[in-house]
C-alpha cells in the first residue's frame, strides 16, 4: 500500500515529512502553484511513487526517444547538439528528480536552464508538448500497474499531472 490509514478517514503517506516546497520570493510562481492546487502533500505522493517510477524508468525513457522518431527533425536537432545516448541519461536523472518530492531554488533554476537550452536548439513548443504527453501517459501506466487501490491511483494521477503542469509552465515561459 502506498498510503496507510492512520484513522478511519485520514489517509497518511507511509513516509510523510519527506517532501518540501520552498517558494522563495517569486510571488507569481506562488500564485501559479496555488492555481493548480499543488501542495506539499502532492510532493509526498510523488516521493512515495519514486521507487515505482525508477523501476520502470528505462522502459519509459526508451519509449520517449522511440516516439520522437515520428518527427525526424527532432532527431536531427538531437544529433546536432547532443546524442540520444547522452540525453537518455539526462532524462533518466531528470524524471527521477521530478519525483524527489522537493521544490526549491535549485528546482526553479534547473527549469530556467532547460527552457534556455530548448530555445537555443530551436525546439518548437508543440513537439515539447507532444513529448510531455507521452511522458504523462507512461507515468499513468506505471501508476496503473503499480497500485491497486482506486483512490490511491486517482490521487497519484492528480499529483503527477500537477507536477508535470508546473514543469510545463516553467519551461515554456
Ligand atoms: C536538454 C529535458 C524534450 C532535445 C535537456 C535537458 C533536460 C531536458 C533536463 C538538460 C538541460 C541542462 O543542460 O541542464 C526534457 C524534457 C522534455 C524534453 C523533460 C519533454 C518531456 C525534448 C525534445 C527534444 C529535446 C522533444 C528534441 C529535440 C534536447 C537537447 C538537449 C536537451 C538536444 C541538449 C542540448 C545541449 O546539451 O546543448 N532536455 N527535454 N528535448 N533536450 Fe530536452
Amino acid at each position: 500500500m502506498l498510503f496507510k490509514n492512520k484513522a478511519k478517514d485520514t489517509r497518511k503517506l507511509v513516509q510523510s515529512g519527506n517532501a518540501s516546497l520552498v517558494l522563495g520570493t517569486d510571488l507569481e510562481v506562488e500564485k501559479q502553484i496555488k492555481m493548480i492546487h499543488l501542495t506539499e502533500e502532492d510532493l509526498e505522493i510523488a516521493k512515495a511513487l519514486q521507487p515505482f517510477v525508477e523501476k520502470n524508468l528505462a522502459v519509459l525513457v526508451e519509449r520517449f526517444y522511440q516516439n520522437l522518431e515520428n518527427q525526424p527533425s527532432l532527431l536531427h536537432i538531437i544529433n546536432d547538439h547532443s546524442s540520444i545516448t547522452r540525453l537518455k541519461q539526462t532524462l533518466t536523472v531528470h524524471i527521477s528528480e521530478m519525483f524527489a518530492g522537493v521544490i526549491n531554488s535549485h528546482y526553479f533554476e534547473k527549469r530556467k536552464r532547460i527552457a534556455h537550452v530548448h530555445v537555443k536548439i530551436g525546439l518548437q513548443t508543440k513537439w515539447y508538448m507532444c513529448a510531455f504527453q507521452d511522458l504523462l501517459l507512461s507515468l499513468i501506466t506505471i501508476i496503473e500497474e503499480s497500485l491497486t487501490d482506486r483512490e490511491e491511483i486517482f490521487q497519484s494521477v492528480r499529483s503527477v499531472t500537477k507536477i508535470l503542469n508546473l514543469e510545463q509552465q516553467l519551461v515554456l515561459e
